[in-house]
């Protein structure tokens, strides 16, 4: 029989044919339908920050869910549990008084950003400052101005003109961030977006004194500084929204999947009291955005029980206190003759990227190496020519024994096809 369901990033003309049904999951594992048994080094899309088969967030959402499942929060109207995590969420901030804008989810946290900046700077009377500057290999989501964001060429073929005032620069080039504000003029630029470091790209760390100089850059020319700590966030590099790592204070960092460890679906910005000033304190300047979604209550008391969990357990430093060891158990690939290359080291992520050569003779050479890791009960993510590890922050040395061990053994199985 053929699925009804259309997947995300998928050929469904095999896909449709035989999805992969993942049936139930506990701490770093995962079952199939067939009760086959899977180590997820994924933390599935890049967020199950506290692993699987918390009950605690279970019970949270049901209870909220028993009382005020949902209710808008467009105008004046609130609820106990988008109050109560916006608070927790202001008080962890690179600054204080830091204020929370809600959405449901990373790409949505990426167009309010993006559409903030834009408006902060129309309020303040410079509405020629309209320019959003990203990187190559950059992920920014799959919305409309995420997508014009997007640093990964295949995201953008096919959809037509993209938001005209967008500007690529090379991945870890500082100075030619400056010298594209310059060419633009600051004028007419309102944003640099920067995942700290860059996730479905490529999973490709800051080179040291990037973040800090970009930052810098920012401040000289009165361009806001946006992180997007989609996927940095809550751990993930080792503090609550990454910035902290690099002793940056962005003007906005957008957040979601480890807000909630993904048991709900809920993003959201930061918005330093820079930004949000004008709006806050003079009254007519209304932000006339935001989704049904925002500050859903249900979604917000799931985040509320994620962060005691992330606080109570220390799991908040674990992903700088792991990041040798995920490196590490993946440097095993390096003397394979099919990997060009072994990326990590920041944080719970890492990659490793087949070679040119191989991928000429083995097009499909990604998907083979996450089969082969698959057939080995380890789960990986595919990215363009490289598989990428992001377990959850839970995650043992004997886990990451078992990755290694099962890379090893996938790595000989791809080098009888080179
Ligand atoms: C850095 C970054 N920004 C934005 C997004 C988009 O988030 P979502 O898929 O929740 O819309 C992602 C998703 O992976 C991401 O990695």
């Amino acid at each position: 029989m053929t699925s009804a369901f259309w997947h995300p990033f998928a050929d469904m003309s095999k896909v449709s044919k035989k999805p992969f049904m993942i049936e139930k999951s506990e701490d770093v594992y995962l079952w199939d339908k067939d009760g086959k048994r899977y180590l997820d080094a994924t933390a599935s899309l890049w967020y199950m920050n506290v692993g699987h088969g918390r009950k605690e967030i279970v019970d949270a959402a049901s209870k909220q869910a028993g009382k005020l499942p949902a209710y808008s929060t467009f105008g004046d109207f609130s609820n106990e549990p988008a109050e109560r995590l916006a608070e927790m969420l202001s008080e962890r901030a690179p600054e204080i008084g830091s204020k929370i804008f809600f959405v449901g989810g990373g790409g949505e946290a990426v167009e309010t950003a993006t559409k903030l900046a834009r408006r902060y700077f129309s309020v303040l009377g410079k509405p020629k400052k309209l320019y959003i500057i990203h990187r190559h290999h950059s992920y920014h989501g799959t919305n409309g101005l995420g997508t014009s964001l997007a640093g990964i060429p295949a995201n953008t073929a096919g959809f037509g003109p993209m938001v005209r005032e967008t500007e690529e620069v090379p991945t870890h080039d500082a100075e030619a961030l400056e010298a594209t504000i310059v060419r633009l003029g600051a004028e007419n630029v309102a944003a640099f977006i920067v995942e700290p470091v860059i996730g479905a790209g490529g999973v490709y760390p800051p080179q040291a004194g990037y973040i800090e100089a970009v930052s810098q850059i920012c401040a000289r020319h009165d361009v806001l500084l946006i992180v997007d700590a989609v996927i940095c966030g809550f751990g993930r590099l080792g503090g609550w929204f990454s910035p902290e790592r690099f002793g940056v204070k962005p003007d906005m960092i957008t957040f979601a999947k480890g807000v909630t460890s993904g048991y709900l679906p809920l993003g959201g910005v930061v918005v330093s009291p820079k930004v949000a000033s004008p709006f806050w304190e003079k009254s007519g300047n209304v932000f006339r955005h935001g989704p049904t979604y925002a500050g859903h209550p249900t979604c917000c008391a799931a985040g509320i029980a994620n962060i005691s969990i992330l606080e109570r357990e220390g799991l908040i430093e674990r992903g700088a206190q792991l990041e040798g060891e995920l490196l590490q158990a993946l440097q095993v690939a390096e003397s394979s003759e099919v990997v060009s290359e072994v990326r990590g080291g920041v944080g719970l992520l890492g990659a490793v990227e087949l070679s040119p050569a191989f991928l000429e003779a083995q097009p499909l050479g990604v998907g083979l190496l996450q089969d082969e890791m698959r057939s080995r009960g380890v789960i990986t993510r595919t990215l363009s020519t490289s598989i990428a590890f992001s377990p959850p922050l839970t995650i043992e040395k004997h886990h990451l024994d078992e990755v290694s061990e099962a890379l090893s053994d996938s790595l000989r199985s791809l080098e009888k096809l080179a």
